[in-house]
């Protein structure tokens, strides 16, 4: 049987299947009733940082609208939904001990509406909108974000945990990492010194140089990690024997082929790869507790090479390796896309793009594109990711918290078959659920749940509101926010009523 052909399948009977959004990219109501600012909220406000000049101001309007979030949801037979927490509308100083309370009336209201709709609430507590006020204290570039982070997580056990059983403590901290504290591109836009200098030679970043010796998207890697493990503990010694939930950390990856298969450098290449993207975050949690052993020794290496006295990649101490270390209930993978790989050398130099990473990535010619420049469309590869995800880390159990297709946004189109029309959409969809049932049946892969991203057209973050990846359509003209389900919302609930393919 040709291994690209689909099968047909089930998934397990308790399988978890929903949609995906995210505090910032959906509530608006930005500074309603008790609610501070947040990285995202400054970050959008200052010029030329969205390529559209949008923000998140309004967004989906959800934070009025969650009704009706709920209802497209009901139609859509799914019986879980991954939201995020605003950290800033909760505790809008911070402090845990000056709670925000219509923050927490509106998440309350928010999570009964769902369980009474049958919906299993997932929350993510942070993706990415960390409250101003604590990244001028420092934010993740210091120490006491930990102390926070572990502070707002309990706070949110405390007020939530009763009714949601399912925790995803950090969302994608690689993303986080690499374009808030490296690239710039994301809150809170530092550029780290490295990124600055691979970075110059491209036009519109020319005059962009931010000297940042300390390398900010390492230093908040560790702190990422200790919150997280932090969040989990809390859990694992205060809320777990009476609420019974599970914790996890969401992690993003694409998969890494080799561009030749029969060249070992391409293969070492890809694997170099993935342990610097995926392993960053997952080694530390899901292996030995540390970064992975290639990415400090290389990291080692340049660090020295520039004459520093030690590694711009932090070190963790034998207790924080063992604090670290097994801080998870399920693994959380959000994955798009995958790029061939090779190893560096005089003929691909030009196409470097990551200070620190010998590695050329490079999409084949022949993939379809979706909206996002960086989306290939490459189905098996999200196989591909499962099954290495399981080999190296020990079989865990898996939900794909993300996984989901963009639309270039034609702003003169507003209903009608462009918009609604979503043919590439539905195609993804149905072709990579289809690879994550080979994983399951075929690879033995301990797949429980899977989320789409995303329930609703929202702000994608750079790219603003022109790239779209909603199974539901929204018109951000209307001031009513009117949501309209896309093809691609009949397909995936088709998917979901025969829990797989017939
Ligand atoms: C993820 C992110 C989401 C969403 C998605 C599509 O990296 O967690 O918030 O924007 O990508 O780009």
């Amino acid at each position: 049987m040709d291994e690209k052909e689909a099968i047909s399948g089930h998934f397990r009977d308790d399988f978890l299947w929903g949609t995906a959004t995210a505090s910032y990219q959906i509530e608006g109501g930005w500074n309603e009733d008790g609610k501070s600012q947040s990285v995202w909220d400054k970050h959008a406000h200052t010029e030329g940082k969205i390529d559209d000049q949008t923000n998140g101001d309004i967004a989906c309007d959800s934070y009025h609208k969650y009704k009706d979030d709920v209802q497209i949801m009901k139609n859509l037979k799914v019986n879980s939904y991954r939201l995020s927490l605003s950290w800033s509308r909760l505790l809008p100083t911070g402090d845990s001990s000056a709670p925000n309370a219509a923050g927490v009336a509106y998440y309350n209201k928010l999570i009964d509406n769902l369980l009474e709709n049958n919906i299993k609430p997932c929350v993510t507590l942070y993706h990415w909108d960390l409250p101003q006020c604590l990244h001028e204290n420092g934010g993740w570039q210091s120490d006491d974000i930990v102390e926070k982070f572990k502070e707002y997580a309990n706070f949110c056990f405390n007020a939530f945990g009763d009714r949601v059983k399912l925790w995803i403590t950090i969302n994608e901290p690689h993303v986080n990492a690499t374009l808030g504290y490296g690239l710039g591109h994301h809150a809170p836009g530092i550029m780290g010194r490295k990124y600055a200098v691979c970075f110059r030679r491209l036009d519109y970043l020319k005059n962009i140089y931010i000297p940042d010796p300390m390398n900010a998207c390492y230093m908040v890697s560790r702190t990422m990690l200790l919150a997280h493990a932090a969040a989990w503990h809390e859990y694992d010694t205060n809320y777990r024997s009476k609420q019974n939930g599970m914790v996890s950390i969401s992690l993003n990856s694409d998969w890494a082929e080799p561009k030749d298969a029969s060249n070992p450098k391409d293969a070492a290449a890809a694997i170099e790869y993935l342990q610097c993207s995926l392993g960053w975050f997952a080694n530390p949690i899901f292996g030995s507790g540390d970064f992975p052993v290639y990415m400090r020794e290389h990291i080692a290496q340049k660090s020295k090479e520039e004459g520093l006295s030690k590694s711009r990649l932090p070190e963790f101490s034998e207790e924080e390796i063992k604090y670290i270390k097994g801080t998870y209930d399920f693994f959380g993978l959000n994955h798009y896309t995958t790029r061939l790989c090779e190893q560096l050398n005089e003929h691909n130099e030009m196409h470097k793009f990551h200070p620190d990473l010998d590695v050329i990535l490079l999409p084949d010619p022949t993939w379809d594109r979706a909206g996002s420049l960086w989306l290939y469309i490459v189905p098996w590869g999200l196989r591909r990711l499962l099954k290495y995800i399981s080999k190296t880390y020990g079989n865990p159990k898996i939900i794909i918290t993300e996984n989901g297709c963009s639309t270039k946004h034609d702003p003169n189109a507003t209903s009608g078959l462009a918009v609604l029309e979503d043919t590439q959409r539905c195609n993804y969809l149905k072709s990579y659920i289809n690879e994550a049932l080979k994983a399951v049946v075929q690879d033995g892969v301990d797949l429980r749940g899977y989320f789409a991203w995303s329930l609703l057209d929202n702000f994608e973050w750079k790219a603003g509101y022109t790239e779209r990846f909603g199974i539901h359509y929204v018109d951000f003209k209307d001031p009513e926010r009117k949501r309209t389900p896309r093809k691609s919302a009949a397909v995936f609930r088709e998917i979901i009523v025969e829990n797989g393919f017939k």
